[in-house]
């Protein structure tokens, strides 16, 4: 046998051995890879903030297109680690400063103001220290919503969470009418 005509020969045999399995349960198609840091937000944070950030901000706040704006304020920048789902998160400081910066200069990306500093995990590890403990996550979040749109005043839209939530409570009767956290 020629040697062309050998390749030819082998070339097929090989179809004929590999066709049947490329395609059987499609076993050898790559698994997606996912970045660690991405795994670790979609296990522990994405069934309520989505899987891309979006929530719909009446009911959870969007994280996508608006987390960046905490950083107006070192209030704001604090407030992040100090939530509870965040301080008690199930990760080490390393792979949480890793996740909250892909939070906030990834989703929130186009609201990060000029110049701010990605967390380090020295922040990080001080500041989940002391996660939020007082009663009303919901006052705590409308008094530094406040502070970050005094700094920025494009970070409105961070209050249409709260109006949401203001909206819900005062349907149920537990709470006061919209905008009156502001004076507690
Ligand atoms: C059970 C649903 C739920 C889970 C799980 C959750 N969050 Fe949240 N998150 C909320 C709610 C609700 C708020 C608004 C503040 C509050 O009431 O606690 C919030 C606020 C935030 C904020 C501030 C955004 C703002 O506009 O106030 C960040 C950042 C955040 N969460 C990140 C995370 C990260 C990171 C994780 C995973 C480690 C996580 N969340 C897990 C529901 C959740």
């Amino acid at each position: 046998m020629r040697s062309g005509t050998f390749a030819r020969v082998l070339s097929i045999a090989l179809l004929c051995v590999s066709a049947p399995r490329s395609h059987a349960a499609g076993q050898n198609i790559p698994a997606p890879v996912v970045p660690a840091v991405q795994g670790h937000y979609l296990t522990g944070c994405g069934g309520c903030h989505g899987i891309q950030g979006h929530s719909g901000r009446m009911a959870v706040p969007d994280l996508a297109g608006a987390v960046g704006w905490f950083l107006c304020a070192p209030s704001g920048r604090d407030y992040l680690i100090r939530l509870p789902n965040v301080a008690f998160a199930n990760l080490s400081d390393e792979d949480l400063t890793a996740m909250m910066n892909f939070i906030v200069f990834t989703f929130g990306k186009t609201t990060v103001p000029k110049g701010s500093l990605p967390f380090t995990t020295q922040e990080i590890a001080a500041a989940r220290q002391h996660p939020f403990q007082g009663t009303s996550m919901h006052i705590y979040r409308d008094a530094v919503v406040r502070d970050v749109i005094r700094a920025c005043p494009a970070a409105s839209p961070l209050h249409d969470y709260d109006l949401g939530q203001n909206r819900n409570e005062v349907h149920n009767g537990t709470s006061l009418p919209v905008g009156e956290a502001q004076h507690l």
